[in-house]
């Protein structure tokens, strides 16, 4: 049985207070609303972390995770933040390559392998961003592209750490522009992303690996896409903003 995850990115959104509040609230719910099934992973900016991983305190199914960490391990490289320090504050998941970071930081696949070794290494689970731009899907190009970033970036792991890998498929066009890939075009990345993993490491390690959509999803199409086979949860940016729909994308299980 694959982890069902949902993961909420927070990007650079929410004050300290608003974050709080945040928290707060999906704890209640996740609790009064028994969704102990389904892991829930919050994403917040990193000087949220420690706060809201005690305010998440002992609730056993959900975890906090840091939206990036850095290539290196420690040392004088100002401004970043070391997957060992995460781990450090009980940081439980981090997200490597979202396609944010790919575009406006220029990250390499290069960069991102070193990168997910730096966290596997911390004892983190990497929530590996894939996904491909909208010329790239209507060159129909789409699905040697994104299996290229995962045989770029994971393919040196060996099978037992990338069975600690959580991979998220998202689509760039979807991502925060209200426009959801169908619960087909999931499928179909999720099915061939799958199969591409099972080449490389057999079919029992394949089926062990969750991969989660993300793409504007929101509560109104999240039981399509969670209803399909090979899609084990969401990456959710703009509504994981709002705690009612955060949670009800979860319930959608
Ligand atoms: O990391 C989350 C994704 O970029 C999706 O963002 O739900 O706002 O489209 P979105």
């Amino acid at each position: 049985m694959r982890k069902k995850i949902i993961a909420g990115n927070w990007k650079m959104n929410m004050t300290y207070e608003e974050g709080q509040k945040l928290t707060s609230e999906i704890v209640q719910m996740a609790k009064d609303e028994n969704l102990e099934g389904v892991t829930l992973v919050l994403n917040p900016p990193f000087p949220h972390l420690y706060v809201v991983k005690k305010l998440i305190g002992g609730t056993s199914n959900i975890f906090v995770g840091a939206q990036n960490c850095s290539d290196k391990e420690s040392g004088a490289y100002t401004g970043e933040v070391s997957a060992p320090i995460l781990a450090s504050f009980g940081v439980d998941y981090v997200i490597i390559g979202h396609s944010e970071r790919r575009e406006y930081f220029k990250e390499s696949n290069e960069l991102l392998a070193t990168k997910v070794k730096q966290a596997l290494a911390a004892g983190l689970t990497p929530i590996f961003c894939c996904g491909e731009s909208l010329d790239i899907r209507e060159a129909g190009t789409h699905e040697p592209n994104v299996k290229y970033q995962l045989t770029d970036s994971l393919f040196d792991l060996s099978a037992e750490e990338i069975s600690k890998v959580v991979i998220a498929y998202e689509p760039i066009w979807a991502i925060g522009t209200g426009k959801t890939a169908t619960a087909e075009q999931a499928q179909e990345m999720h099915y061939a992303l799958r199969k591409h993993l099972a080449s490389k490491y057999g079919k029992e390690v394949a089926n062990s690996i969750s991969i989660l959509y993300g793409g504007s999803m929101k509560p109104s199409n999240a039981a399509e896409l969670l209803s399909k086979p090979d899609v084990d949860g969401g990456l959710i940016g703009g509504a994981s903003l709002k705690s009612r729909d955060f949670i009800d994308i979860a319930k959608s299980y």
